[in-house]
């Protein structure tokens, strides 16, 4: 095995912080670089002090960003403010886009080649953010960027072994579009194994699922959002990147990413990973889709259509 260094940014944060700890627990981590503007030298301390094999080190402020990623393989974002009660993804943007745009910057600066997993909101805009912010500076490759959507999958999976009492290990559904509200599309016709559902089920699952992160954010009053389960979900995707990099030829993921297998220019589906990012993008996914998911794709397209173009925007405007 090869062993690779990867650096979080936002690492202090309420996914940041069981984010690192997960990754600490890989055996194809060497160096894992914890990053953020506040409370991260003492997170990085108490890590560091678990017994498994990657060297932890913390930097903090604008002046330490760039030690923290050289060298880096993959690189996490869940740097940004959180939703509270009654905000959508999108009510997030003013203050996120700013935060991304930086990170990227500096990303473009000083790791060019590494593999980048977003997970700030509103992730449908941020990876366009992202993604422009890079072509600016002369290093994207649509390949090593991702949209991190594993959470719409982690808990397509939960739901359906649970409405359906399959063994959860089992249960994969797979869940395109983007991620926000109506964009986030669980394509349960296409769960494996094949299980069926009434139409009134297929409603009710869809809608829970695209409102999963919501009914947390209302749980939590005022807290936060999801940081325990898009942990665990970020982790299985940096996992699999590294097993990807690593030379495992087999792993498959759904992430937000560039691609042409629709009309618009970011789309979640199923991905295959490779050693270089995304080998292949999975559009079959996309062939005999039921009347319900078509008119859903068909629904989904405008907002996330909208979502990608204020993206781009935002960089743009600022030339
Ligand atoms: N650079 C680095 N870190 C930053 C910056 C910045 N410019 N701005 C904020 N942070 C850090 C904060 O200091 C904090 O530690 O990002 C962390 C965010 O943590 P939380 O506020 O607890 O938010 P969290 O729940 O982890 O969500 C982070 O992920 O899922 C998305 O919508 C969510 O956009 C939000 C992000």
């Amino acid at each position: 095995h090869a062993f690779y260094k990867v650096a979080v940014l936002g690492a202090a944060g309420g996914i940041g912080q069981p984010l690192t700890l997960l990754i600490k627990m890989s055996p194809l981590v060497s160096a894992l670089n914890l990053y953020d503007i506040v409370n991260v030298k003492g997170v990085a301390a108490d890590l560091s002090h678990c017994n498994t094999p990657s060297r932890v080190s913390g930097f903090t402020g604008a002046s330490e960003l760039a030690d923290c990623l050289k060298g880096a393989d993959v690189v996490v974002m869940t740097a940004g403010v959180p939703r509270k009660p009654g905000m959508t993804r999108d009510d997030l943007f003013n203050t996120n886009a700013s935060i991304v745009k930086t990170l990227a910057e500096a990303i473009a600066d000083n790791c060019p080649d590494a593999l980048i997993h977003i997970i700030t909101n509103p992730l449908n805009s941020t990876v366009p953010i992202a993604a422009e912010i890079l072509k600016q500076k002369g290093v994207y490759d649509p390949k090593k960027l991702f949209g991190v959507t594993t959470l719409d999958v982690v808990r397509a999976n939960t739901f359906v072994s649970q409405e359906k009492n399959l063994k959860l290990i089992d249960v994969d559904v797979p869940v395109i579009g983007g991620h926000a509200g109506i964009t986030i599309l669980p394509l349960l016709s296409k769960a494996k194994p094949s299980v069926t559902f009434s139409d009134e089920q297929v409603q009710e699952l869809t809608v829970r699922i695209q409102n999963a992160g919501t009914e947390v954010v209302e749980v939590k009053a005022g807290a936060g959002s999801a940081t325990l389960s898009m942990a665990y979900a970020a982790a299985r995707f940096v996992e699999s990147s590294l097993r990807a990099l690593d030379g495992d030829s087999d792993v498959y993921e759904c992430a937000y990413v560039e691609s042409n297998i629709t009309d618009l220019p970011f789309f979640a589906s199923r991905i295959k990973l490779g050693r270089k990012g995304v080998e292949a993008v999975i559009s079959s996914e996309l062939h005999g889709l039921t009347d319900y998911e078509n008119k859903a794709l068909e629904a989904l397209k405008p907002e996330l259509k909208a979502s990608i173009e204020k993206g781009v925007a935002f960089v743009q405007n600022q030339l």
